[in-house]
Formats: structure tokens, sequence, C-alpha cells
């Protein structure tokens, strides 16, 4: 999973039925890379045109300021630090924060063809697309499929076209938390729209929802299947979101990056401007290729509307590298493969969990149905993040929920991509800490 260090747990108001305050500053230090990946450096403190000529800095140059929007807390986090410390002591099972196909031992192998010029296209070439397309099950819809060089460029790109300087999109939580860093770089207020745990599903309530949007609401951001939970959109969830987004006029952005092709709502008759979002990264486990496609839909002249600003925008950037999407035609035979040893892998693991949780155990282990992930159900008591401290100083990495802003506490969740026997090992040593905690309730 692309994430990185995020903010330290902190307690928060009760969610529902509250209009949530914008997120204007990033409190977290985001990068795609990883969860622990970090800024070890701090910034320098803002220092006064003399302090910096005493430093040697720039003499005549007035005090930069940077902008907001790029403003972010240099300090990892205690979760971050204490991997950190973790992993210079020495024995850290790590299998359970492995969140990379490629280190899974997962992804296919892959040629590139050798560089045969520069064909740029703001949309993606459409040799490349009508292949993606075909593969995807909808051969007739390549015009409305843009590719680039990531999901996060696409949600950059849909931001852009949508908002303007404090403008909002609405994300439903748990979700994958890039999300507010990406639209606090357009300048927009992500605002985290908290799902009702419903059994062990977070379910959208729209009238909830309806009456949390603004005058500034731009669009909804849904993920099917959510990340991390693996939960897919129901039927009547997808039906209730697009009427609520045709009644005011919102898009609505669904991040499918987890979707199976016959789980993609691409061939669903969208009544509202529609951006669907999916990618190489976990569609083929080729992270490294770095190309992500987004079907843009909805009623016809929107779409179009919406299709030309796209190009527009994405014609300035040009992210997409070329060699990547003349071999695409030839990688996509392989993700029916790539999709089974996923599925198989995640399904192994998820079972060996289930199999060491103790009868009668304090924490449980919610029921699978997509996605690369394992969410546990634990006691709120310790919180999550001293828990995942804990874990880490006994020798196991686990990521605390509040880094994918579960609306309630009491939540870690373990990636299932790492081999069988590793994972069997890392979960082990999990179990054990969490007996010697909370050890058996019956
Ligand atoms: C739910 C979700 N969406 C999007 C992304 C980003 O994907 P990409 O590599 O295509 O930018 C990730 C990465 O982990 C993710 O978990």
């Amino acid at each position: 999973m692309h994430l990185s260090a995020l903010p330290s747990q902190k307690p928060r108001p009760p969610r529902p039925h509250v209009k949530l305050k914008p997120v204007w500053r990033i409190k977290s230090v985001l990068s795609k890379t990883s969860l622990e990946r970090l800024t070890s450096t701090r910034l320098h403190p803002a220092k006064g045109l003399a302090s910096q000529r005493k430093l040697g800095f720039a003499c005549a140059m007035p005090r930069l300021a940077f902008s907001q929007r790029t403003a972010f807390e240099a300090q990892p986090n205690p979760w971050a630090l204490a991997l950190q410390k973790a992993r210079r002591k020495g024995r850290l099972y790590t299998a359970l924060i492995e969140s990379n196909p490629t280190k899974a031992g997962l992804s296919p192998h892959t040629r590139l063809p050798p560089s045969t010029g520069y064909t740029p296209h703001a949309q993606g070439l459409a040799s490349a697309r009508k292949a993606l397309s075909k593969a995807l099950g909808h051969p007739t819809l390549y015009p409305r499929l843009c590719l680039t060089s990531g999901t996060s460029e696409a949600l950059g790109l849909a931001f852009k076209l949508l908002g303007d300087m404090g403008d909002e999109i609405v994300a439903g939580m748990p979700g994958y938390p890039l999300v507010q860093t990406l639209a606090t770089f357009e300048g927009l207020h992500c605002i985290p729209f908290p799902l009702r745990l419903e059994g062990e599903a977070f379910r959208w309530d729209i009238p909830l929802l309806e009456k949390q949007l603004s005058p500034r609401t731009k669009a909804v951001l849904a993920t099917h299947p959510q990340a991390p939970t693996g939960c897919c959109l129901l039927r009547e969830e997808v039906l209730a979101l697009e009427a609520l987004c045709a009644k005011h006029g919102l898009a609505l952005i669904i991040d499918e990056v987890f979707a199976l092709p016959q789980h993609s709502l691409a061939g669903h008759p969208w009544k509202c401007l529609t951006f669907l979002l999916g990618g190489l990264s976990k569609g083929l486990g080729l992270p490294q290729h770095k190309l992500a496609w987004t079907w843009v839909l909805g009623p016809k002249a929107l779409a179009h509307k919406a299709l030309q600003r796209w190009l527009w925008v994405a014609d300035a950037y040009l992210c997409l590298a070329t060699p990547v999407q003349k071999a695409l035609p030839t990688w996509l035979p392989m993700a029916k493969a790539f999709e089974q040893r996923v599925e198989t892998r995640c399904k192994n693991n998820h079972a060996c969990l289930a199999k060491l949780r103790p009868q009668g155990a304090a924490w449980s282990l919610f029921a699978r149905e997509a996605g690369w992930t394992a969410v546990l159900r634990i006691p709120i008591s310790p919180k999550e993040e001293p828990l995942t401290l804990q874990l880490l100083e006994a020798g196991v990495a686990l990521w605390p929920g509040y880094f994918f802003e579960f609306p309630v506490p009491g939540f870690v969740v373990a990636s299932l991509l790492a081999p069988e026997a590793a994972f069997e090992e890392a979960a082990r040593h999990m179990v054990q800490v969490f007996e010697a905690l909370w050890g058996q309730t019956t």
C-alpha cells in the first residue's frame, strides 16, 4: 500500500451527525512509497533574516514563505519512529506490513520494448487503451479511458478539473489516507465522511451524507472494494450514491484499484459524472511500471466536457512513458494468473490468521471479501497506537487502524501479501503478544 508515516493518534470528537471541519494542514508525513518511509530530517524552523544571515543563508533575500498546501510536519510519527528503532535492533517480523507485490514474489516478470521514439498522447496511446478496455471487459469504451502514471496522478487530475481553491471533496472513511494529502495539494478541503459499521462492513449512510454536503462540495469519493476493509459497495449503495450525486450536481469518484475486472462498475449506465480508477500496481502487481487508468463516464455531454478538460490538463504534464504503454498489450494476458496468485495468497494468509486465533480471544478477525489486507477488531484498551508500539517493542509490526481513519477506535490492519511461511511466523508472534495482553475471555 502506498502510504507513509501518518499522524499520531489523538482523541477525536464523535463524528456522526457532526459537520466535520475541513482538514487544511497536512498533519501527516505522507509519501507514496510505504507506511514506514520517513522524513528523518526536521524542517528548518522559521528564522528571521538576521539569524538567516548569521547562519550564512542568502543575504538580501526576504524570508521565503512556502505554500500552506505543502506544509507538513517533518517529524515522523511515534509508530514510524518505533519501527525505525525496532529495525535497527534486529529481529523484527515485518511480514504483516509487507504491501509490495514485487517483494512478496507475486508480480509477473515483464520486459519493456526497446525505446522506439516519443509518441505522447494526453489520453494515452490508443493501442494501449484499446487493449486495456478489451481486457477489462468493455472493448467499446476505450474512448472514455484515460491513462496516467498512477492513481494518485488521476486523483490529482480529477480534483483539478472539479474544484477551485477551498472547494470540498467528501471521502468515505475508512479509506485510502493519501486522498486527503492529494486534495490539499490541489487547494481542496477533504472532508472525511465516517462510514457506519454494520456487522463487519462499513456502509454509506446516504441521508447523513446528504446533510453534510455544502455549497462547496464538488465530489464524493468512495473505494470499491474499500481499503483496508475489502468491503465491496452494495448495489443499493452504488445507486444511492449515483442518485445523490446526480441530484446535487456532484461528481462521483470511485477508487477501484483493488477490484477484480468482474467487480468493476465500468459497465453501469452512470447518471452522474463518474470517474472510476484502476491501475497496474494492484491490477497486475506492477507498481514499478507506473500506469493507471480512469474511466470517465456519465451523461454523454457531461462526460465529454470532463474528458476535454482532463486532456487539457494532462497535456500540460504528459507524465506517462511511451515504452510502458507499448508493452501493455503484451502484459495484460498475465493479469488472470496474477489475480489467482494474489487471491490464493490472501485467502491462505487470512485462513491462517483465523486458525491461529484462540477460541474466545478478545480480538476478532473480520471476514474477507476482497483486497490485500485483513482487519482485526481489538479491545479499545490499550489504544491502537500504544498497542502497535508495544507490538513493535515485542518484535512484530502491524498497522494501527487510525492510519486509515476508521470511524471508531479498536482496529489494527495486517497485509496479507507476504509468503505464507513468513506470514504465519509473524502472525504467531502477534497472537502471542495479544494473548499476553488480553488472555482469554472465555
Ligand atoms: C486504495 C488505494 N488507492 C490508490 C492507491 C495508489 O495506487 P497507484 O500506485 O496507482 O498510485 C493505493 C495504493 O496503495 C491504494 O491503496
